[in-house]
């Protein structure tokens, strides 16, 4: 109510990258900057909402008022999702985790083998963690809702459908991250917003085959986490 219309909502967000150890001076990660999530985090607890913030490694401060647990791998952030999502009532994914880790790090610093000119990494797959926080929802208590994103670079439109779909997500935040200026590591970010229909309590323009959507237009991350 009023100035804080969030209230009494507990939310946990993932933002940043996973880093994935190779050996004990190496790792696999990516590009991610963390600010889309923190602007979030922000955003949510500006609401008044009880904000929990399981972050990768970034250089970004820890936004006033949100609690942050700081974790390494796309493990430890399973983990630490599936343990706070469990008494959330918002779970936003804005993280960008690594879709494998090594199978087995090296215990030692992997060396050059002379004459040898090629190196085989052996990969696994990482578990989906949105898609794990919103199985364990549906077979659970039916919180928290769930809100992913999805980075990429054509097809935006049908891309989020799939995602949305297939990773069980009650709303998605869809950026093309092949636009200038926006996206990783930016300080803007354009988006279109689908959800199940129904999913949302406030009005929109209905669509034909059971999801809404929204355009929002580029603007600051700070503005469109407000936004979202
Ligand atoms: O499949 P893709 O990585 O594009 O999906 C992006 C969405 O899924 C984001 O919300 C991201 O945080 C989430 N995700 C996840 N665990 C993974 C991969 C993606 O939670 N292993």
């Amino acid at each position: 109510a009023g100035d804080a219309p969030a209230a009494g909502l507990i939310v946990t967000i993932t933002a940043g990258p996973t880093r994935e150890p190779l050996d004990p001076v190496r790792y696999l990660s990516n590009h991610s900057s963390g600010k889309m999530g923190y602007a979030l985090a922000e955003a949510a607890a500006a609401l008044g909402a009880t904000v929990r913030l399981i972050s990768g490694p970034v250089s970004l401060p820890c936004p006033a008022g949100v609690e942050r647990l700081e974790v390494e791998t796309a493990l430890e952030m399973h983990e630490a999702a599936r343990r706070l999502a469990a008494d959330s009532d918002l779970f936003i994914g804005c993280a960008a985790v690594a879709d494998y880790r090594a199978e087995q790090a090296a215990e030692h610093k992997i060396k050059k083998v002379e004459g040898e000119e090629g190196l085989t990494l052996r990969l696994v797959k990482n578990p989906d963690i949105i898609a794990t926080v919103a199985t364990e929802r549906d077979t659970g208590t039916g919180r928290p809702f769930v809100v992913g994103f999805a980075a990429e670079t054509r097809d935006l439109e049908a891309y989020a459908r799939d995602k949305l779909t297939r990773k069980r997500l009650d709303m998605i935040v869809a950026n093309d991250v092949s636009r200038p200026g926006l996206g990783f590591g930016a300080d803007d970010n354009a988006a279109l917003v689908l959800w199940r229909r129904g999913a949302r309590q406030d009005e929109a323009s209905p669509e034909s085959d059971g999801f809404d959507q929204e355009a929002l237009a580029p603007q600051p991350k700070s503005r469109l986490a407000m936004a979202v």
